[in-house]
């Protein structure tokens, strides 16, 4: 099979420049400069197909929304019954109690729960949710939580997000006031005293402490989920697991269900409706109230189709077991590629970001040089042949995805990493 080539997509990428500024938002951006797709013009199931007619394998699936797969059936039906119904009408659809009476008996903390339209959108009602109810102004956090003002990180389109240095991800957002950081504190996942020092040394000013459980890779992840949740309790500090990526994926109830640590509140949005735009603040009843006292609201939160679009989505990964579908295909995948390194010895290790459903493919070399070049030459290659693994990010894997799709994906890594291996390690 030929290698693809990417000129429809750079074309229009160059064209965009005049009416978008940079082209296209930083996430969307190329991959690999010169060596992958830009403009995706159709997706059926697990596939995919950009511009320039090349078919892919997607296990980006557009950042973790699509997790039954491309145009799937049952949720287009009920999508499309429902247009002929009304997509926002004034005052509240039935159909929303519906689907909060489901996120509260699927999402182990939910008590209550709110709807919204994207991750950052309940990223933040989650804060001011867990600020009203403490009357506190702190926040600790560490990760990514959205882009809007409390919680960016970086700024800035002209370097792909990924290929950026930590210091600029850490660094101040042109258009943010400093002032609205001066009440956010980050710790460092990978250290918890780094988090028990901002509790001691701001008691009783903490309102919230958010952790988005991929964010962590120190183990066992549920030891070091414990650890957050006693110490924001001892000092008295609402606890919110932003399980946007996690949630209906490693477990229906997401990690919180999964493994056992219940936390105050949860936002949850990826996952939730097969690609269409709405989330939820789910949580302790007593918490939620105070929803009540602060304002949050969105003209467009109680639109139908997505409401439509989640409650299929929930029914058809309850049919078919949708995370066991997940969990057994990302081990597949990890295995396979484990056993390709140690065969081709090659430095590299496939793990799950932070469970098997998320799955993905570091590699180790301690020469850094030597390490970036073989990841660009393996990820280009395998791109260049039909499958969309993302260089940086976790992987994910929808209810469409087939044992064929990863044995497929496994031939074709083996292939570019025999590729990547002879350029650049010494026999
Ligand atoms: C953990 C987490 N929180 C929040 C967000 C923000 O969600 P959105 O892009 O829908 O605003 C994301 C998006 O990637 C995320 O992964």
């Amino acid at each position: 099979m030929k290698l693809y080539s990417f000129e429809k997509s750079e074309q229009m990428l160059e064209l965009a420049k005049q009416v978008f500024p940079g082209g296209v938002q930083a996430s969307r951006f190329q991959l690999i400069y010169g060596s992958s797709p830009v403009y995706i013009t159709k997706g059926k199931g697990s596939h995919c197909w950009d511009v320039d007619g090349n078919e892919f394998i997607d296990f980006i699936l557009s950042f973790g929304p699509i997790i039954l797969g491309y145009a799937y059936p049952k949720v287009n039906q009920a999508v499309k019954r429902q247009l002929e119904e009304g997509v926002l009408l004034t005052f509240n659809p039935p159909l929303q109690n519906q689907l909060l009476k489901k996120l509260i008996e699927i999402i182990p903390c939910a008590e209550m729960a709110t709807l919204h339209k994207t991750g950052s959108e309940a990223t933040s009602a989650s804060i001011r949710i867990a600020r009203a109810f403490t009357g506190k102004n702190k926040v600790a956090m560490c990760g990514y939580h959205g882009w809007h003002d409390w919680c960016v990180r970086g700024g800035g389109t002209t370097t792909v997000p990924w290929e950026r240095s930590p210091i600029e991800k850490t660094s101040q957002v042109p258009g943010v006031p400093p002032s609205i950081k001066q009440d956010i504190y980050e710790y460092d996942a990978n250290d918890l005293t780094s988090l028990e020092r901002i509790l001691v040394e701001n008691k009783d000013e903490i309102a919230a402490v958010i952790i988005a459980p991929e964010e962590l890779v120190l183990s066992p992840l549920k030891q070091t989920l414990q650890e957050i949740k006693q110490m924001t309790h001892q000092h008295e500090v609402v606890l919110i697991f932003d399980e946007i990526k996690t949630g209906f994926r490693i477990s229906l109830g997401g990690v919180q269900e999964y493994l056992g640590v219940i936390p105050d509140l949860t936002t949850v949005s990826k996952g939730m409706a097969n690609g269409f735009p709405i989330a939820a603040v789910v949580g302790k009843k007593e918490i939620m109230e105070a929803f009540t006292k602060t304002a949050i609201s969105g003209t467009f939160n109680p639109e139908t189709i997505a409401i439509i679009a989640a409650l299929t989505t929930i029914e058809e990964l309850e049919t078919f077991q949708g995370p066991q579908h997940f969990w057994s295909l990302g081990e597949k995948l990890i295995t396979g590629l484990n056993n390709l390194a140690e065969n081709m010895k090659i430095e590299a290790e496939a793990t799950g970001w932070p469970l098997a459903p998320m799955p993905f493919l570091r590699f180790k070399y301690e020469d850094l040089k030597l390490r970036e070049a073989i990841r660009r030459d393996f990820f280009t290659r395998v791109i260049r042949k039909g499958i969309l693994l993302h260089p940086a990010h976790n992987w994910f894997i929808s209810l469409s995805h087939t044992e064929k799709d990863v044995e497929h994906t496994l031939t074709t890594c083996e292939e570019a990493l025999t590729v990547a291996k002879q350029a650049h390690v010494k026999k």
